[in-house]
């Protein structure tokens, strides 16, 4: 979804990839590349990248709600592949940054809201080194949900790790038992910000802190092309939401990482 340029992920194939349902090509960055350059030949398509009549136009808004809705809720299909590998190529950065941003401590327990493919996961799980320190993720697209489960099936294994195919706004987790929290590229698409805002203070524990990292003129750009499904992609319809919902220091501020430049927001449980 980001233009960030992070280095690309081999694909390992998830079970109903096995099974034959989508077959990517070769792994690595050169299978990545192709895949963002079909990508493009979408967009092209559905945003009007070339000039187009009245059709075109029409055309460019149903494949402009089709990605946006495969962004929100990736489905087993070819358009919701290239979308992982999108996310894959692109999101690399932002997703690394949200992790290192909540400053995870090695024993805590830690929740990425709507990990999509699992960057974020694999790097928070390399900072929880002490015994206690646990990785929750919860995301609603049955297809991320395996493609993730697939990836971090080892700490799954030994309990480091646990994955809940869920709505952020109904999570299966006790109240105030989450110390951090992190998301990229997620809230935009839930229908109700103050139900994921309230959910999210719910489970984290008094003081803990949730971080979640975008790129605001990459998000303006695909809100003007229809892309962001209503205005909840808005940082401050979700500030205010997470304000609302009782968290405390609520703020976004401009980053700036090798050559990614991005805004996270942070806000913190006060209970
Ligand atoms: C655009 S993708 C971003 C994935 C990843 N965080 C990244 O930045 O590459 C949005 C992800 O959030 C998930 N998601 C969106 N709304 C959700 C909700 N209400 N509950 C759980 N997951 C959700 C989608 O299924 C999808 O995997």
């Amino acid at each position: 979804m980001t233009p960030h340029r992070g280095a690309a992920h081999a694909h390992r194939s998830s079970s109903s990839e096995q099974e034959g349902t989508l077959r990517p090509a070769a792994a690595g960055r050169s299978a990545a590349l192709r895949s963002f350059t079909q990508l493009q030949k979408v967009a092209k398509c559905s945003f009007g990248w070339r000039k187009r009549g009245s059709k075109g136009s029409s055309n460019a808004a149903m494949w402009a709600e089709k990605l946006g809705r495969q962004l929100g809720n990736p489905s087993r299909s070819m358009l919701g592949w290239l979308v992982s590998k999108l996310l894959r190529v692109r999101n690399k950065g932002l997703e690394e940054n949200a992790a290192l941003l909540c400053g995870i401590q090695p024993g805590d327990t830690v929740l990425e809201l709507g990990h999509g493919p699992g960057l974020g996961l694999q790097s928070a799980a390399k900072m929880l080194t002490a015994s206690t320190g646990h990785l929750i993720g919860v995301d609603y697209s049955e297809y991320m949900h395996q493609m993730a489960k697939e990836k971090m099936k080892e700490l799954i294994a030994n309990g480091k790790v646990t994955l809940h195919h869920c709505d952020v706004a109904a999570m299966p987790l006790e109240d105030s038992s989450v110390d951090k929290v992190f998301h990229c590229n997620c809230y935009y698409f839930w229908p109700d910000l103050r139900k994921g805002a309230t959910e999210i203070h719910r489970v984290m524990k008094p003081g803990g802190l949730m971080v979640t990292t975008l790129r605001y003129f990459h998000l303006v750009n695909l809100a003007s092309k229809r892309v962001m499904p209503g205005e909840n992609w808005r940082p401050e319809a979700y500030m205010a939401a997470l304000r609302d919902s009782g968290f405390t220091g609520v703020r976004m501020e401009d980053k700036q990482c090798k050559n990614l430049t991005f805004q996270a927001i942070y806000a913190t449980a006060l209970k």
